[in-house]
C-alpha cells in the first residue's frame, strides 16, 4: 500500500509537468484527488489494515495528498502568471506610436473673414441686416435710381428669372428693404451672396459675396464716411493706414467715391500686393442719393446718409495672398486645411 501511494505521488508529479492549461490541471486534480480518484480509492482500502499499520499508512497518504495539492497549486499559479504574461504581451500599448488624429472642422476663410468684419461693425454699433438673393428688379435696380433703360445696368450682367425677378447683382437692395421698414437712425451692414453672369476665371465667379453698409441719420456727412472707413481699416489690419477718396459714379450715391486704403503690406511705398500703387481699393461708397431716400419715404431735407459696398473675395484673397478665386469654391481640403 505504501508503494502504491508513493507511485501515485510520482505519477501525479510527472503528469503535472506536461500540463499546459487550467482545464487539464483540473482534470488531473479530479483524477488523483477527486471522490472517485486514485488516492481516495486507496484510502478506502485502509479499513482492512491492522491498528498498527493504519496510522503509518494514514500519515503517508496524507503526505502524498498534501504534496499533490501543493504541486497543483504551484502549477495553477504558474499557469496564471503565464496567462497574464501572454495577455500583457498581446495587449502591449506602444505609447510612442502616433495617435489617431481626429479631423476638426473649421470655418471656411470666406466665413471667417465675414465674421471678423461683422464683429468690427457690430462693435461700432451697426446691426446686421439681410435680404433675399432672389430679388425684384425694383429693389435691385429701380429703387436704387437705376431705371430700366439706365446704362449702368449693363455693367452688372444679370441673371433674370422673369421680367421683374432676378438674382441680386449686389447687396445694395438691402438698403432699400431696410429703409422701407425702419426710420432713421439707421446703421446696418448687409453681408451676403450676389450673382452676375460672368465666366469663371482666376478673378471672376458668377457667385460672390458683398458686404453693404448704410448709415442714415440727421447731419450725416462725408466726414462720417471717412471716419468709419479709417476705423474699420484700423480694426481689420491693426494699423493707422491713410485713406484716400477717388471721385466715382454710382447711381444711388451723390457724390460717389471709391475709398482706397494705404497698402497694409508696404505702408504706401508700392509692392506687388498693391501693384506698385501704394494704395488698394477698399470699397465703393458715397452719400445716399436724395432720390433713393425719397423712394423709401425718408425726407432728404431732414436726413442724410452714406453707404458703401465691398467685395469679400478680394479682401480674403489679399489677406491670405490667394491668387486664384476658384480655390475659394472648390472645397479642396488640401487648400482649406491651411486656414
Ligand atoms: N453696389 C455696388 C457694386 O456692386 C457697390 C457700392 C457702391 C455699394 C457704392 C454702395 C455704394 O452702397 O454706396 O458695385
Amino acid at each position: 500500500m505504501k508503494q502504491a501511494l508513493e507511485r501515485i505521488g510520482q505519477c501525479a508529479k510527472s503528469e503535472l509537468d506536461s500540463i499546459r492549461d487550467s482545464k487539464d490541471l483540473e482534470a488531473l486534480r479530479i483524477k488523483f484527488l477527486g471522490k472517485k480518484g486514485e488516492l481516495t480509492a486507496i484510502m478506502k482500502g485502509m479499513a482492512s489494515l491492522s491498528a498498527e499499520e493504519r496510522p503509518v499508512i494514514g500519515q503517508i497518504a496524507n503526505k502524498v495528498r498534501s504534496d499533490i495539492e501543493e504541486a497543483i497549486e504551484k502549477k495553477a499559479n504558474e499557469l496564471k502568471a503565464a496567462a497574464f504574461e501572454l495577455k500583457l504581451k498581446e495587449e502591449k500599448l506602444d505609447v510612442t506610436l502616433p495617435g489617431k488624429s481626429r479631423e476638426l472642422g473649421r470655418l471656411h476663410p470666406l466665413d471667417a473673414v465675414m465674421h471678423e468684419i461683422e464683429d468690427i461693425f457690430i462693435g461700432m454699433g451697426f446691426d446686421v441686416a439681410s435680404g433675399p438673393e432672389v430679388e425684384y428688379d425694383y429693389y435691385n435696380f429701380e429703387a436704387l435710381n437705376l431705371p430700366p433703360d439706365h446704362p449702368a445696368r449693363d455693367t452688372q450682367d444679370t441673371f433674370y428669372i422673369s421680367d421683374n425677378v432676378l438674382l441680386r447683382t449686389q447687396t445694395s437692395p438691402v438698403q432699400i428693404r431696410v429703409m422701407e421698414q425702419k426710420k432713421p437712425p439707421i446703421r446696418i451692414i448687409a453681408p451676403g451672396r450676389v450673382y452676375r453672369s460672368d465666366a469663371v476665371d482666376a478673378t471672376h465667379s458668377p457667385l460672390f459675396h458683398q458686404i453693404e453698409g448704410l448709415v442714415v441719420d440727421k447731419g450725416i456727412t462725408m466726414g462720417d464716411l471717412v471716419g468709419i472707413s479709417e476705423m474699420f481699416i484700423k480694426r481689420l489690419y491693426g494699423e493707422n493706414l491713410k485713406i484716400r477718396l477717388r471721385p466715382h459714379h454710382f447711381p444711388f450715391t451723390e457724390p460717389s467715391a471709391e475709398v482706397d486704403m494705404e497698402c497694409f503690406n508696404c505702408g504706401g511705398k508700392g509692392c506687388s500686393m498693391c501693384k506698385g500703387e501704394g494704395y488698394i481699393e477698399l470699397w465703393g461708397s458715397g452719400m445716399v442719393h436724395p432720390k433713393v431716400l425719397k423712394n423709401c419715404g425718408i425726407d432728404p431735407e431732414v436726413y442724410s446718409g452714406f453707404a458703401f459696398g465691398m467685395g469679400l473675395e478680394r479682401l480674403v484673397m489679399r489677406k491670405y495672398g490667394i491668387t486664384d478665386l476658384r480655390l475659394l469654391y472648390e472645397n479642396d481640403l488640401r487648400f482649406l486645411g491651411q486656414f
